[in-house]
């Protein structure tokens, strides 16, 4: 396959449709917010429902790319201040509909406290908000949930599955890289392909932003 270690620079349609049927272990991604980021090549503040039709798209090329038993891992916030959509229940049920199975939630816990500025309404009932300090990680199974490798090739350690099989992962977010808005933590893409793959499988972030996944 001559698609494998690259880096490819495309659209994620485009590029998408270039990679065979059946041919990716794990896919791990976080895709655009919608959010007004600044990015070179994106409007970030597409309609919803426009936004929604668009990654459907791109649900539909996971789907079909994955292996039988295949993992995929979508990092998403949840429910926004501004508008209160929840964007992670809409992705589940985009990717149910696809017949992908939900098979958990990990909450990334960023330990943002401080950051916190909008508080709703001030200790009052009136109309307090929450502001949510994690985001998640939706995990869907393509075709059954056995990722079927050869034991000797599973690297985790002990200590490092008992400590990732607890979905409540706390780590610190992190900041700007390279101007972009948005990068992964090392440490939660470490823990996505430890817990979720064999050594030598494939993996793919179809919006590979920095390049986290692929480090
Ligand atoms: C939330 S960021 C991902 C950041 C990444 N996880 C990292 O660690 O750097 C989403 C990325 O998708 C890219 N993107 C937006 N529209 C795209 C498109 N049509 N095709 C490919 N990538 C796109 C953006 O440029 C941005 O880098």
């Amino acid at each position: 396959m001559d698609f494998e270690n690259q880096i490819i620079n495309g659209d994620v349609l485009e590029v998408m449709k270039k990679i065979p049927d059946n041919s990716i272990h794990l896919a791990i991604t976080s895709p655009p917010y919608n959010v007004g980021k600044d990015y070179d090549n994106h409007n970030d503040k597409m309609d919803y429902q426009e936004y929604l039709n668009w990654l459907n798209e791109v649900w539909k090329e996971t789907q079909r790319v994955l292996v039988p038993g295949g993992r995929f891992a979508l990092n998403i916030a949840p429910t926004g201040i501004k508008d209160f959509i929840p964007i992670h229940h809409d992705f589940t049920n985009q990717l149910r509909k696809l017949g992908m199975k939900f098979r958990t939630e990990i909450i990334w816990y960023k330990q943002t406290m401080l950051k916190r500025t909008a508080w709703g309404s001030w200790k009052s009932p009136a109309n307090p908000h929450v502001v949510p300090s994690w985001e998640y990680v939706l995990v869907f199974t393509k075709n059954g949930d056995k990722l079927f490798g050869n034991p000797k090739e599973a690297d985790i350690t002990a200590e490092e599955f008992k400590e990732f099989s607890d979905g409540f992962w706390q780590i610190q977010p992190e900041r700007q890289r390279n101007g972009h808005p948005a990068p992964f933590p090392e440490d939660l893409i470490y823990r996505l392909i430890k817990f979720y793959s064999y050594k030598g499988n494939i993996v793919l972030d179809m919006f590979g932003g920095t390049g986290t996944v692929i480090l």
